[in-house]
């Protein structure tokens, strides 16, 4: 998808493969379809001559009989027409949903694994499942509409030229000014902008719902009431804007527009005026009669094509937005083929920004651990988590480099990349499947014996018996929830299970009560036993054994060394330290009381 501006059509054909076929033929009966309706008409301008033709003698019209069966069998024809032309286009439709979903699907799996996390998954979902959804809309009952609509005028023209040619351009006028003011004015670039900016506002806007809603927590135990609602209340207001204007806009056009196009029926009073100047004839009679009812299709059909026009934008941003997606920067294939050596970490002047942050989040870090050593990160808020992803390679450095057992991790396939590390994310994801399989996870071809044993190992015993089916019990459903201590001991679980030499673990920032905090500690360092460990801890407590600690603060190291070193040099640290040994007595002293 290289070229600029594609045909929204063609993009979609891309995705039906060998269905493509099923929307042509959906076109091609559909416009079948749109001719077939129009011959009941010509049968009742039969009807009508004969009734002329034999006035007053009407017992004569003999044929009346079979004109009408006629137009009733036409009427039935083009509806079946209509029905086939359906079916086609569904079918066509769902498939080219799915493969649009799959490729996207695709797409996302090769993205850096932070890309996820930084765009948010809603908006991704919204896109996929959304986006996608209105292309299936629009191929399925907009394009036979569409045909239809632009069939039928042409059959209308025929024919309106076919029996009178001058009462067809008449009516060719005004019909010919309502099309020129819907395309100019209805569905120019201006109106597709405004388009745009409108589902941007509706997006924002439920965006913005979900947070408020995830955020009443938080709002009702500080009473922020007011602020939070700020942001909710300004995204509304936005969408209300979008809206008001959008509709606003539209309102000239769409005047200028439904009066053109039943401006029709007075061009053939007129018409009818000035063709009669030299008597009526029961020919002229008839075809007037004739013309006004099927003029009354075409603006039918008019109002009809406008509506395609704002299918067509839909169909056009919803497509665009699919197309954000895809442009998203994969993560560069490995270049080598190169595998660790043995499992040591050396950054060499690592720098890294986020995509659109104008702050290093990582500024130049220089750190070596050794086969089997234990490191602790610690810090307020200085890029911990960042500088642990990076060594998973979650995202690529900007500057710098970084490598294990030797090897630069750009140049290590994935897979073996993430043989050979495994993470413990600071919000642990559980998926919603068994306990089982969510720990199965850390080695598929495990057994339900090795599975026990390293839920045994992590401490979860715990939870399973907590759950009437054990392990078999399915996180996520029918309120079965796990705190988030106790999900970070089933992601341990994983890790035991995966048994890679290097091990990340981004511990929670918050445990709800000290009994997980003991468990997980206990877990991890079962866990840790003989790997090199990079350990983020925000308890500190847990980090007073570890070979080193690096205190980071503005992605800098700012000291390392181990905790008695820290401890006497009066630093950051040492002032952490303190801090955390009062709490811990407060912590104490309360519970005493
Ligand atoms: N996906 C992202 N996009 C842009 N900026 C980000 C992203 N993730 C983190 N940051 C920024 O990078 C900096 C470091 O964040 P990081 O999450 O690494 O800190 P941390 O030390 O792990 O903090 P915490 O102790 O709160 O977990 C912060 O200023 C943060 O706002
Ligand atoms: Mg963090």
């Amino acid at each position: 998808m290289k070229q600029k501006k594609r045909n929204s059509f063609a993009v979609l054909m891309d995705y039906a493969g060998s269905h493509r076929f099923l929307s042509y033929a959906a076109i091609v009966l559909a416009v079948i379809s749109a001719w077939t309706a129009l011959i009941p008409f010509y049968d009742i301008w039969l009807i009508v001559r004969e009734i002329l033709e034999v006035r007053p003698n009407f017992a004569e019209a003999v044929n009346i009989g079979t004109y009408g069966w006629q137009a009733v069998g036409f009427a039935l024809i083009s509806m079946v027409f209509y029905i086939a032309a359906l079916m086609c286009s569904h079918k066509a439709a769902f498939r080219v949903q799915a493969n649009m979903r799959i490729s996207m699907m695709k797409h996302i799996m090769k993205l850096p694994l932070g890309y996820v996390g930084a765009q948010g998954t809603g908006k991704i979902r919204k896109i996929v499942v959304d986006s996608s959804a209105a292309t299936e809309t629009f191929l399925a009952h907009n394009l036979p509409d569409k045909a239809v609509s632009f069939a039928t005028p042409v059959g209308l023209l025929a024919m309106m030229l076919f029996f009178d040619w001058r009462l067809g351009l008449i009516c060719l006028i005004p019909a010919a000014v309502a099309f020129i003011l819907m395309f100019t004015l209805m569905m120019g670039p201006k109106m597709a902008e405004d388009m745009k900016q409108y589902q941007n506002a509706l997006e924002t806007m439920s965006a913005e719902a979900v947070e408020y809603v995830r955020g009443v927590p938080v709002v009702k135990t500080f009473g922020q009431t007011v602020f939070s609602f700020k942001r909710f209340k300004a995204a509304i207001d936005e969408y209300e804007k979008w809206t008001l204007g959008y509709t606003k806009n539209m309102m000239a056009p769409m005047v200028a527009f439904t009066a053109a196009a039943n401006a029709i029926f007075a061009a053939l009073i007129i018409a009818a005026f000035a063709l009669t100047g030299q008597g009526v004839t029961d020919e002229f009679v008839l075809n007037l009669f004739f013309y006004v009812l099927i003029t009354s299709v075409l603006t039918v059909t008019l109002m009809k094509i406008a509506y395609a026009g704002e299918s067509q934008m839909l169909v056009d941003d919803a497509l665009n937005r699919v197309q954000e997606i895809f442009s998203a920067e994969l993560l560069p294939e490995a270049q080598g083929a190169e595998t660790p050596a043995e499992p040591s970490i050396t950054l060499d002047n690592v720098v890294f920004s986020y995509e659109g942050s104008e702050n290093n989040a990582i500024d130049g870090i220089d750190l070596s651990v050794k086969a089997g050593q234990h490191i602790a990160l610690v810090g307020p808020s200085g890029g911990k988590t960042t500088l642990a992803s990076l060594i998973a390679r979650f995202w690529d450095v900007t500057g710098g480099s970084i490598r294990i057992g030797g090897a630069d991790v750009r140049n290590i396939p994935s897979d073996k990349l993430m043989q050979y590390v495994s993470y413990v994310f600071q919000d642990s994801k559980l998926l919603k499947m068994s306990i089982l399989e969510n720990v199965r996870m850390g080695r598929p071809g495990a057994s339900d014996e090795e599975v026990m044993q390293a839920l045994k190992d992590a401490q979860c015993m715990d939870i399973i018996e907590k759950f009437p089916d054990g392990v078999n019990t399915m996180i996520g459903s029918k309120g079965i929830y796990v705190s988030g201590g106790e999900a970070q001991r089933l992601s341990i679980a994983r890790a035991f299970l995966k048994n890679a030499p290097i091990l990340i673990l981004d511990e929670a920032t918050a445990f709800a009560d000290p009994d997980n905090e003991r468990l997980v500690q206990q877990a991890f360092e079962k866990l840790s036993k003989d790997k090199t460990v990079i350990m983020i801890a925000h308890r500190l407590s847990t980090v007073t054994n570890a070979d080193r600690i690096c205190v980071l603060a503005d992605g800098k190291i700012a000291e390392s060394g181990t905790h008695d070193e820290l401890v006497s040099a009066n630093g950051i640290y040492s002032r952490m330290w303190s801090e955390y040994n009062r709490s811990v007595s407060w912590q104490v002293g309360k519970a005493g009381v």
